[in-house]
């Protein structure tokens, strides 16, 4: 292989998701090789203090890399052999060679298009709700019952305000939310206010509510209100509940993470994940037997789902030189 389609690869793969758009995976051309690091400074030290979904993110990237090469006529093959040592800064994951295949895998084709949707859905109808209930698969519980979407709402409310009246994970949150276009990295990573689906209103008042108003405004009961989110459960499709083998480690389950978004997609759905549904041990420990999610599997993720309400929004990213190392 020419070094050109290496680049092309790793171009491929800034698509994948990222917890907070962090952007964790960066990449090292080896010859005919890719060389998959996790780059140790986007780690989210209060949110996630294991590195879990770091892991996710970066097996997402993996299966990025995986399908822009299947579109491009080639298997990428993984292995742990030859790794160099972890540094401060870089901690190898992975090393990929690349094979001649024939078959493209169908799901390469919505990786570029794959993007988060936080936005208001459209009213669902029936043929929508039997279209996500085709996503039902393996890994994948489809939630299409309005009532039990509404309890899934009050789960996330709840879930997620668990995690946001914390001051130290409000404070990362916040250091990666862009509110205002001036950000200087508002185009390149963490959240900004067009990705959150918030108008320059509704970014002052984030920002506010998540920042310095937030103790004055939990004591007024009001914190609580203005930070839920259920309403756009509610008001979806469906919730996915993405689930996988108990002792499968984050970075597989990113994979299929990354695929099961792909799926959604193809449907034609727009989806925004609701992390704090599996983050939070109770209802995680809650939902799953209320949906029956089979013994031996656990809950990685959920998503909502839904027909979108408008045009999509730029992505963004790091450019390609910030992620080749
Ligand atoms: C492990 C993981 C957890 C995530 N958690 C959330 C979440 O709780 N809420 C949310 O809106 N998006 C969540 N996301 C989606 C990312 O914020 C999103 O992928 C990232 O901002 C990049 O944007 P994109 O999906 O539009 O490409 C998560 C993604 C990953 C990989």
């Amino acid at each position: 292989m020419t070094e050109l389609p290496l680049y092309q690869l790793v171009e491929a793969t800034i698509a994948a998701p990222s917890v907070h758009n962090v952007q964790p995976a960066r990449w090292r051309i080896a010859g005919d090789a890719l060389l998959l690091f996790e780059d140790m400074s986007r780690r989210l030290a209060v949110g996630d203090p294991t590195g879990n979904d770091a892991a996710i993110s970066l097996g997402a990237a993996a299966e990025g890399l995986r399908l822009a090469a299947s579109r491009g006529g080639l298997t990428a093959i993984e292995s742990r052999s030859a790794l160099p040592a972890a540094t401060d800064a870089l901690r190898p994951v992975a090393r990929f060679r690349f094979e001649p295949e024939a078959a493209i895998d169908p799901l390469a084709e919505w990786l570029d298009q794959r993007a988060s949707w936080r936005g208001s859905f459209l009213p669902p109808t029936e043929a929508d709700r039997t279209a996500a209930a085709a996503l039902e698969a393996d890994d994948a519980r489809v939630v299409v019952e309005p009532a039990a979407l509404a309890a899934l709402a009050n789960d996330f409310d709840r879930a997620s305000y668990g995690f946001t009246r914390r001051r130290d994970f409000r404070g990362e949150l916040r250091s990666w939310m862009r509110l205002g276009r001036s950000h200087p990295l508002w185009s390149n990573d963490g959240l900004n206010a067009e990705a959150m689906a918030l108008s320059r209103v509704e970014a002052v008042g984030a920002g506010l509510v998540l920042g310095p108003l937030f103790g004055l405004l939990e004591k007024l009961g009001l914190a609580r209100i203005l930070l839920a989110e259920g309403s756009k459960v509610e008001r979806g499709v469906a919730v996915i509940l993405f689930h996988r083998p108990a002792d499968e480690g984050p970075y597989e389950s990113g994979r299929h993470f990354h695929r099961l978004w792909l799926a959604i997609e193809r449907a034609g759905f727009g989806a925004a994940v609701l992390a704090a549904l599996a983050d939070d041990r109770e209802a995680a420990g809650e939902i799953s037997a209320t949906h029956n999610i089979p013994s031996g599997h656990r809950l990685v993720s959920a998503f909502r789902i839904g027909r979108r309400s408008g045009p999509g929004y730029p992505r963004a990213r790091l450019p390609l030189s910030s992620v080749l190392v």
